[in-house]
């Protein structure tokens, strides 16, 4: 049996799920170089059928990254099939992954269909996107709730039909490990040709179980692992990568697993990801955690200064925990900030590393010493920018005990009007966030507002993040600047900005955003 385990991310399908997470192309885009740049096997690059802007992903990522397999997920029908086909068809290695719930409950109350009639579909889905493509990959959607025989018959029938990979699903989060290992025990040792296709594992979070779930599996044979960038996902979210691949790695006396990931590029593909997607990582989240490698105790810190093995069994910069952030200063050319800017990760072109390095002058006027956060803060502002229909021009606020907070400020509509308002607020951030809704007449509610430090200093940029809900749906805006009012007008901004475009597109035709959920 093999010792490589295939690495499926699947951050932009599964994991671009999770509520609040939808990201537009140029992030996707960018995500899709950084798993590259980590090492990944295969990027489930989204649902293709799903909205115009899924399609859109996954076709720039099929033709625009190189080197690992471009997947794209469909329902068990010729339409959602042929679109993921469409999307993925200029990849160098395209597969399609079909998927078909197969659980008591999902025939029953979702589905309404008996045992034959999945099989059947299960078998015309795998058959249909084999005549497109040589690598198919089939899930039977809640396969851990199904009965085992079920379930059984159901592989064997797709690995027949021409299924290269099989995964089993735990959907909703509900096995523990010795039952998922045994569920893959079993099918190992009944099916019929099982030795010829890859046995794949994707389990949900929902009882905290999703990696310690994949692991069992692993060692019971399964060779592909379905994951996200720190667990992203659905509700609870997926069996997050960086856990899966150290676990493997940190123990390969247990598994004797090898995999193709840079383990250092771990760290910086997982701030990427929360930047993106605004949803933070928690300090205490094993291997990229803000304290995942910090000493507290006394006796703790003494071990480690004596023999560092004594409590840690991990090498920070590993997993790409740099020590070493100083990196430029105010003299340094366009050549070494396209270095760094490499270095960190970031696939800009040439227009936007000279919007970059423009920032980077400006920056450096304002503060002394620029960080490596602040080169990321710079290029991630790029990639984030997108079409604006709103820029901020200036503002002003005041605010003092005994005053009543205010703001006035100033914004320039792209067709060149320039508006100014102002309003008081519970405080000058409130103020302005309410004169820019009263200039755009757009209204949000806004969920959370967080500030924090990009880097260390007293003038480290301030980076300003919110979510606000709009019609139903989640959205989160990013704004970084030494001043923080204006880092939180233009994170507020960008998200007026999100809002505006689609208005002005027209709702439903937003490339960005899925208008309807796919029932599935
Ligand atoms: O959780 C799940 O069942 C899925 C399938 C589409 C693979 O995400
Ligand atoms: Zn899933």
């Amino acid at each position: 049996m093999s010792d490589r385990l295939i690495i499926f991310d699947t951050t932009l399908r599964d994991g671009e799920q999770s509520p609040g997470a939808s990201m537009n192309l140029p992030e996707k885009l960018e995500i899709a170089h950084a798993l590259k740049e980590l090492g990944v096997d295969i990027i489930e690059a989204g649902f293709p059928i799903a909205s115009p802007g899924d399609f859109e992903a996954v076709q720039a990522i099929a033709r625009q990254v190189e080197g690992p397999t471009i997947c794209g997920l469909a329902r068990c029908n010729a339409a959602d099939i042929d679109r993921a086909w469409e999307a993925v068809r200029d990849a160098a290695k395209p597969r399609i992954h079909v998927f078909l719930a197969t659980s008591a409950i999902h025939r029953e109350f979702k589905l309404k269909m008996a045992k034959e009639e999945i099989v059947r579909r299960a078998v015309e889905g795998v058959k249909r996107a084999k005549d497109y493509c040589e690598d198919v990959e089939f899930s039977p959607e809640d396969a851990a709730r199904t009965e085992l025989d079920f379930l059984a018959e159901v592989v064997e029938k797709v690995v027949e039909a021409g299924a290269t990979t099989v995964n089993i699903p735990d959907t909703v989060g509900y096995a523990v490990p010795e039952q998922y290992a045994a569920a893959i025990r079993h099918l190992r040792s009944t099916v019929r040709g099982i030795d010829k296709i890859v046995l794949s594992v994707h389990c949900h979070n929902d009882l905290g179980l999703a990696v310690a779930n994949s692991l069992a599996a692993l060692k019971e044979g399964a060779r592909q692992v379905e994951c996200t960038i720190n667990g992203l996902g659905e509700r609870a979210g997926n069996c997050a990568l960086e856990e899966v691949v150290m676990a493997v790695k940190t123990r390969g006396d247990y598994f004797g697993l090898e995999t193709t990931i840079n383990t250092r590029r771990l760290h910086p593909t997982s701030r990427l990801v929360s930047r993106i997607t605004g949803i933070q990582v928690q300090r205490n989240k094993a291997i990229v955690g803000r304290n995942a490698f910090a000493h507290e105790a006394g006796i703790h810190q003494d071990g480690i200064l004596k023999e560092r093995t004594t409590y840690e069994i991990m090498r920070p910069e590993d997993v790409g925990f740099t020590s070493t952030e100083l990196v430029l200063g105010k003299h340094s050319g366009r050549h070494a900030l396209r270095e760094r800017v490499q270095a960190l990760g970031f696939h800009l072109n040439d227009e936007q590393l000279q919007r970059v390095f423009e920032g980077f002058k400006a920056l450096a006027d304002r503060k002394k010493e620029i960080y490596d956060a602040d080169i990321e803060a710079l290029a991630e502002a790029e990639i984030n920018s997108g079409p604006a229909l709103w820029t901020l021009e200036s503002f002003h606020t005041s605010a003092g005990t005994g005053t009543i907070p205010a703001a006035a400020v100033c914004l320039k509509h792209n067709d060149g009007r320039k508006l100014q308002e102002a309003a008081c607020g519970d405080g000058p951030i409130d103020a302005v966030f309410q004169t820019i809704e009263r200039i755009t007449g757009i209204d949000v509610e806004l969920r959370d507002y967080r500030v924090r430090s990009v880097s260390t200093g007293e003038d480290a940029q301030g980076e300003a993040q919110v979510e606000v809900r709009y019609q139903g749906k989640t959205l989160h805006g990013r704004g970084v600047s030494t001043d923080i009012i204006e880092a939180s007008a233009l994170a507020f901004l960008q998200v007026i900005n999100r809002i505006a475009l689609r208005q002005q597109n027209g709702v439903g035709s937003d490339a960005d955003t899925k208008m309807a959920t796919v029932p599935t």
